[in-house]
């Protein structure tokens, strides 16, 4: 579970980005996070990655809290929470295996686990025929795909996708939708941010609006707080 307790978040003095904001979201269900730009989607998404910490209240991960997590303790929560960006964020001069590779490698995965992981992972998403290319080499929606695969690869149980179809054309969009379900149907909590109001128009899932980092809507609550 991921609970957001009394959370303010100031980068300047004058302006709060979050707040005192405070909801959970359950283990296993998917979350839509929208609002107008700077309303405040990616710094509940930073916070839940934790890149970064609040100034006022907590935010539980899994057993991990911020504040109060030990410093030496930050990357087992990074490790475990999944993240996806609009930009991709895959290195230009590495092939797509060696992207993947990297994750694994750097906490020490055998050479052998990762080369398995990595030919089940692109086989799922339809990606085995990109393997030794560059991400120049490939469209948007199949670099999302990679940026997918690096983040499952360390069987995350949250993955957190800010704006993940921002660069991505709309039929690649619609493939990234459906791959991010079929992930939550597989049991891992998915969060995702976006200002792209068709996805969420008609979903069943449970959509959290914000607008100047607070709450104005939340679906889950079946009511509108104006
Ligand atoms: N690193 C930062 N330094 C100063 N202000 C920031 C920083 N990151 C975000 N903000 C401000 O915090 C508010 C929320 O930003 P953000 O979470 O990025 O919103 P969104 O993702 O909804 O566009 C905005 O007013 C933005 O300008
Ligand atoms: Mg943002």
């Amino acid at each position: 579970m991921i609970e957001f307790n009394q959370v303010t978040k100031t980068y300047r003095k004058d302006w709060k980005a979050l707040d005192d904001l405070t909801f959970t979201i359950d283990q296993g269900s998917y979350t839509f996070i929208v609002g107008p730009s700077g309303s405040g989607k990616s710094t509940v998404l930073k916070l839940i990655y934790g890149a970064i910490s609040p100034n006022k209240g907590y935010v539980q991960v899994s057993g991990f809290r911020i504040p109060g997590i030990p410093k030496n303790q930050l990357h087992l929560l990074r490790r475990k929470v999944g993240v996806i960006f609009q930009d991709f964020r895959l290195m230009e001069d590495r092939t797509i295996y060696e992207n993947i590779a990297f994750v694994l490698l750097v906490t020490g995965t055998p050479r052998k686990t990762i080369k398995d992981k990595i030919s089940t992972v692109l086989a799922s998403l339809r990606l085995t025929h990109k393997i030794h290319q560059y991400p120049y080499q490939l469209s948007g929606g199949e670099q999302q795909k990679v940026s997918i695969a690096r983040a499952l690869v360390r069987e995350p149980f949250v993955l957190v996708a800010d704006e993940p179809t921002g660069n991505v054309d709309p039929e690649g969009s619609a493939e990234i939708f459906q791959i991010l379900k079929d992930i939550n149907s597989s049991g891992t909590t998915v969060i995702m941010a976006t200002h792209e109001l068709d996805y969420v128009k008609n979903t069943p899932f449970r959509v959290i609006s914000l607008t100047q980092g607070k709450i104005v809507s939340d679906t889950k609550e079946k009511r509108c707080i104006q």
